[in-house]
């Protein structure tokens, strides 16, 4: 193993490991860009089959104690971050390491830290149906085609609904108030998990991102087992600008390195691949960087300072076109009779929560052990266009008795925006991906409107609270789903012929280049039925798996009809 922190020193396994002088520049079969859940996977599984492989992560130390952040240490337990505790997951936001761990040169929301978004979301883990799959993934990717990739993902990192070492579940009259509410509704209660094909009228206990009473995902479950090879090396503070390359053939990265903001090269070693594995919103600027995109997207790169190839060598592919997300809709509600409460994160913080924390450090179980959700929801409806449009909702304590439901429209939208570039290299959002066809519009209205009224009808105990008391108020309520999807689309119609919409082929490689692939979020050609983090990592195993059957098919057909 060869790690290049920043800064400090990482433990891993246990085990304390002397900081590397300077990663080798040369000779990796594999180099992936982007340490957040599909990046980490991927670089897991490629070690595992014996590649020499290179991980390039662009914050310069991680978000536990193991990967660097001593300095945010919690006051009561110096082997514990605030990131770590599940029970204090819902006040991320207004952590301290928030704004060193958000990035700040894109539109939209993402994570420029060690395990990407995985290390600062909410947490919520939903087990994608068939249909998130069958509907509009293409041939090869259908679920029977990924079922076993999941199964890969779900052994190591299943998620939990019961995390508390005595298998209770705390704090949870808000639970039974919603339970109650959507018994009278006639819907079904479920286990998310198991039953993850119910997606009609069905209520469940979360399911949270954690193991071992912390914060999980591919940091904590893949990352180590990576550091214990010999020929696998993590990279931290290293920001990839471009992909170097000739013609088709992708031959090394440029970098900016976060220690002396100097530009360096690194090589591939012949017959090496590129993996980009950035997320949805920094793939495509690196696409854009290398030539690769709407020919606006390259000049603009240009005109921002970057050395793009020669105008003959430009991949005229639809970067960025097919952005999708979720929209967000607030549904906030007082119960009549409701006794619980929101959490007192300053009082966690600051160690006075001495019941909790002591049942969380000694036992292993209490509310700190548990998400920020009470309750997550799932239904569906059918709009005046035949199409089936999904919701998830996802139900929070936030005041003495009120309950805010985050009302997500999931699969089966039809809304597309763009991903653009500035020339101060920020990635923008263009186009809005949100509520743009007359069918979305429809439909997230006629959800809302069945909501409210349940909400208040006579008898149902509970009352919409202020500002948000009618649909229209409530739509209006809209914010981003953060679960960007379809930048780098997948699909066998090859963006760059006709009207094409697909950037990668069915084994994740961009059209028109012979060895560099994607596997983030920007691959996803439709968006999952719910928080899209499990997807994100079931999509990832399968597309590396992919990857290692062309090392050892290396003369299949790359179906690209122009290259050369
Ligand atoms: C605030 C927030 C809340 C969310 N809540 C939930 C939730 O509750 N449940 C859920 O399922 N999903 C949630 N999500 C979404 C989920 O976390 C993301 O979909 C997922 O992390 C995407 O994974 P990815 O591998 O595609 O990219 P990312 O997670 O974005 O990882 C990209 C990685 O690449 C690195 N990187 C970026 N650019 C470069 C570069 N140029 N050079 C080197 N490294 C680079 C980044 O630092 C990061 O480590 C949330 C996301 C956010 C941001
Ligand atoms: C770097 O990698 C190359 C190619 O695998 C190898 O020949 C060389 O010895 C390595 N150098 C160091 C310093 O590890
Ligand atoms: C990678 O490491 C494994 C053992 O960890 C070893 O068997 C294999 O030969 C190594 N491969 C390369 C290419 O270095
Ligand atoms: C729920 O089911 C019962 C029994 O079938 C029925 O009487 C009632 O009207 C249903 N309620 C709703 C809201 O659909
Ligand atoms: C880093 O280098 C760039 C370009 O060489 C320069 O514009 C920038 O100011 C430098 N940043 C710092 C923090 O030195
Ligand atoms: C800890 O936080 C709680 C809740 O905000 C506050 O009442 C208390 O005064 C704080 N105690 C200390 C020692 O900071
Ligand atoms: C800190 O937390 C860890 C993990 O919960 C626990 O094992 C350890 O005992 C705690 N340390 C102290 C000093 O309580
Ligand atoms: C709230 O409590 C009152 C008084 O006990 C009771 O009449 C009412 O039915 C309760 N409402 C709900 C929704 O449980
Ligand atoms: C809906 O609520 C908003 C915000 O409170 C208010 O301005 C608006 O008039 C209401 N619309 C209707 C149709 O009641
Ligand atoms: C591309 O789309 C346009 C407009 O929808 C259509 O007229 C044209 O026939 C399409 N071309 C191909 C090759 O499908």
């Amino acid at each position: 193993m060869r790690v290049h922190w920043a800064t400090a020193v990482l433990a891993s396994s246990g085990a304390l490991l002397g900081v590397q002088a300077a990663s080798n520049q040369t000779g990796y079969d594999y180099i992936i860009v982007g340490g957040g859940p599909s990046g980490i996977i991927s670089a897991e599984r490629l070690s595992a089959a014996n590649k020499k492989v290179l991980l390039l992560e662009r914050s310069t130390v991680g978000p536990t104690i193991e990967t660097g952040a001593a300095k945010y240490a919690l006051s009561w337990n110096d082997t514990l971050t605030a990131i770590d505790v599940p029970g204090l997951s819902f006040d991320v936001g207004n952590f301290p390491q928030w704004t060193d761990y958000i990035c700040t040169d894109t539109d939209g929301t993402a994570a420029c830290i060690l395990g990407g978004g995985v290390t600062v979301n909410y947490m919520v883990f939903v087990h994608p149906p068939d249909h998130d799959f069958d509907d509009k993934w293409p041939v090869g990717w259908k679920w029977a085609d990924v079922a076993a990739g999941a199964e890969r993902l779900y052994a190591r990192n299943p998620g939990s609904s019961v995390p508390s070492a005595d298998g209770q579940l705390y704090d949870q009259a808000a639970y039974g108030t919603l339970a109650r509410f959507f018994n009278k509704l006639n819907w079904t209660a479920v286990d998310m998990s198991a039953q993850r094909n119910e997606k009609f009228q069905t209520y469940s206990h979360p399911v949270w991102n954690v193991q071992d009473y912390k914060r999980a995902g591919p940091l904590r479950t893949y990352l180590p087992l990576a550091l214990a090879r010999k020929n696998f090396s993590l990279r931290m503070g290293a920001l990839v600008t471009r992909v170097l390359r000739t013609g088709s053939r992708a031959t090394g990265l440029e970098i900016i390195n976060a220690a002396t903001n100097a530009t360096e090269t690194i090589r591939l070693a012949p017959g090496g691949k590129v993996i980009l594995a950035a997320g949805a919103l920094h793939s495509p600027r690196i696409l854009f960087n290398s030539g690769i995109g709407p020919r606006a997207q390259i000049a603009t790169a240009q005109r921002s300072g970057i050395t793009v190839p020669p105008v003959a060598e430009w991949i005229d592919l639809p970067v960025g076109k097919s952005l999708m997300d979720h929209p967000i809709f607030s549904i906030v509600i007082k119960t009549q009779n409701g006794t619980f409460n929101t959490l007192d994160a300053a009082a966690i913080l600051n160690g006075t929560a001495t019941r909790d924390i002591a049942a969380y450090e000694t036992d292993n179980d209490g509310v700190l052990t548990q998400g920020k959700h009470r309750l997550v929801f799932f239904t569906s409806n059918v709009a005046s266009d035949g199409l089936t449009r999904f919701y998830q909702g996802s139900c929070t304590p936030t005041a003495e008795g009120v309950v805010t439901i985050t009302a997500y429209m999931t699969h089966g939208l039809t809304s597309t925006g763009e991903l653009a570039l500035d020339a101060n290299q920020r990635t923008t959002i263009a186009k809005s991906p949100y509520l743009q066809t007359a069918g979305d519009r429809e439909a997230a209205t006629a959800f809302i409107q069945s909501m409210v009224n349940a909400i208040t009808a006579p008898g149902s105990g509970m009352t919409l609270v202020e500002p948000y008391t009618n649909t229209s108020a409530i739509l209006g309520s809209l914010t981003a789903g953060i679960h960007y999807a379809g930048t780098t689309k997948m699909g066998v119609d090859d963006g760059r012929v006709g009207n094409g919409t697909a950037v990668v082929d069915t084994d994740s490689r961009v059209y028109g280049m012979q060895n560099l692939y994607i596997v983030d979020g920007g691959i996803h050609p439709d968006l999952a039925s719910g928080n899209n983090q499990a997807m994100v990592m079931v999509v990832a195993e399968n597309a590396v798996e992919r990857i290692i059957q062309q090392d050892k098919f290396p003369d299949e057909d790359m179906g690209v009809p122009c290259d050369v």
